[in-house]
């Protein structure tokens, strides 16, 4: 058994080479590369590194699997499939949990946390597996209409690193349960955990083919997977500009479906009437969550003028509070950047806030020597032209920005290119909805923020992604359909 050893801990590590017909290979050029532990510096083992060459060979495994074995085996046993896989990952939840910690640098409770989340994705998609059904169409003259739901194909998936378990399962939940075929390719910042849930997918019974795992690069593996003639349809989370690259790359080759869940700037909106502690905790949260890391985080705060002053003073003690520090505490609140790259580009926005006029009213600073954390951070006073209220930061750093009414700060939250979420804090119902109905975005918080829940869609408007993931609408992404049309 290969362990790593971190302050007071000894965490398993799974598999590290490919999972390539539910055999584990290395990778064709034999290479290998580091994964690292952010909370430490250090590296922590070596995975395998999938390339083009790998990719093809994943892929004839899917189209195998796809044609053969999987086409015949019935929606009711997929979904049982997928029920023993939630079971599996729930056994060894806290073994996996240690691992998406040492990967990813996530508070220990967060991942425990995300790993409810993944496992009730996996049982509700089991129990969609076999209720995907068409429809009889009433057309006119004497013939027999209907629809069929199938699956596209072979599908790939690229997925990021801020949330490796709980991605995975948004991504393979939804197309197992309608009948594709996947080629998975994890983040290279966070390879282990989704191979582990690789030997859970073996052991649960899915047979060679239906789930492939590689870990990669994204030019050079990711890419591959994005022109690959005989991938159906790409599933992709992570930036907004390589969100480009992917759709250019399956209008390029061979018209790929694509879906993507990409980055944002969502407005989080406090109105003088809302539930102020409330308020000030939700919106804490909001961004400080993951570390920040989160596509949907709450990154600019429209704070109403009535109650601006009081809001920031309440809000900078809360972020001075927060506990940073080794991510297996039980205590700790907030674990290290993913990565040096991603710490290095967080202090650079802190820099820009600054060079550019807004106050920094607490952190800015590297916490400790080693590993990559970052002070949770407030600037106020910040301004809609500012790069930090236009960019996704994707780390501690709060903007909070003043408004003064319902229709300014309607308009204001709506200027971005993104539309990923927005959040509203009022007690007052007409605001409430005005919000909802008027913010270009694909989900909105009321009095609430970051409420996950498998059966409700997620997913964003304009640049912030293509298609939903969750609930039922999320399975429309992964069926085509068919219309038979009988003479009688
Ligand atoms: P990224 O978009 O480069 O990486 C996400 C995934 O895409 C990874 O699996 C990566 O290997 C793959 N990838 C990268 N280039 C690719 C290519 N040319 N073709 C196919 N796949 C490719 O994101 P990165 O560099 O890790 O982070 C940069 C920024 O992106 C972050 O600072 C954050 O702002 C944003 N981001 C947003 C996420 C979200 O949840 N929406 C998740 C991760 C990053
Ligand atoms: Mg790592």
């Amino acid at each position: 058994m290969v362990t790593a050893t971190v302050p007071g801990q000894q965490v398993k590590i799974g598999p590290t080479r490919l999972l390539i017909n539910n055999e584990w290979v290395n990778s064709i050029s034999d290479r290998r590369f580091e994964t690292i532990n952010p909370a430490t510096g250090e590296v922590i083992c070596e995975v395998a590194e999938a390339d083009a060459a790998d990719v093809d060979q994943a892929v004839q495994a899917a189209r195998v699997a796809f044609n053969g074995e999987w086409s015949k085996i019935s929606a009711t046993r997929r979904g049982e499939l997928l029920y023993k896989l939630a079971d599996l990952i729930k056994q060894n939840i806290d073994e996996l949990a240690h691992l998406e910690t040492l990967d990813n640098g996530k508070p220990l409770q967060d991942s425990l946390g995300d790993l409810e989340l993944v496992i009730a994705c996996y049982r509700y998609y089991a129990g969609w597996a076999d209720k995907v059904q068409g429809k009889t169409i009433p057309i006119n003259g004497p013939y027999f209409c209907y629809t069929r739901h199938e699956p596209v194909g072979v599908v790939g998936q690229i997925i990021p690193w801020n949330f490796p378990l709980l991605m995975q399962a948004w991504k393979l939940a939804p197309a197992l349960a309608t009948g594709n075929t996947v080629v998975l390719k994890t983040a290279e910042q966070t390879p282990l955990s989704a191979l582990r849930v690789g030997e859970l997918i073996i052991e649960a019974g899915f047979p060679p083919g239906v789930v492939n795992i590689l870990s990669g690069y994204g030019p050079t593996a990711g890419a591959a997977i994005a022109r690959h003639k005989d991938i159906d349809k790409v599933a992709f989370t992570g930036s907004t500009e390589v969100g480009h690259l992917i759709m250019e790359a399956a209008a390029k080759s061979n018209l790929k479906r694509v879906t993507l869940e990409l980055g944002g700037k969502s407005p989080n909106i406090v109105f003088a009437d809302a539930d102020m502690d409330a308020a000030i905790a939700g919106s804490h949260d909001a961004i400080f969550f993951n570390q920040g890391q989160c596509c949907c985080a709450g990154s600019r705060l429209f704070v109403e003028e009535k109650c601006y002053d009081e809001f920031v003073a309440k809000t900078v003690e809360k972020a001075q509070n927060r506990i940073v520090g080794n991510p297996f505490d039980a205590k700790t609140e907030q674990g290290p950047q993913v990565d040096k790259d991603q710490f290095d580009k967080v202090m650079s926005y802190i820099e820009s806030g600054m060079r550019e006029g807004a106050q920094m009213l607490c952190g800015g600073n590297q916490v400790g020597e080693q590993g990559f954390f970052i002070a949770p951070t407030v600037f106020a006073d910040v301004r809609d032209d500012m790069k930090i209220a236009q960019e996704e930061i994707f780390g501690p750093v709060m903007s909070i920005i003043k408004f003064k009414d319902l229709d300014e700060v309607i308009q204001r939250a709506n200027a971005t290119m993104y539309g990923l979420a927005a959040a509203v804090w009022t007690k007052d119902i007409t605001k409430a909805h005005a919000i909802a109905n008027n913010l270009r975005a694909g989900t909105v918080w009321v009095n609430c923020y970051d409420v996950f829940d498998a059966a409700a869609p997620f997913g964003g408007f304009k640049q912030s992604g293509i298609g939903r993931e969750l609930g039922e609408y999320g399975l429309q992404q992964y069926t085509e359909i068919k219309t038979v049309t009988i003479k009688l």
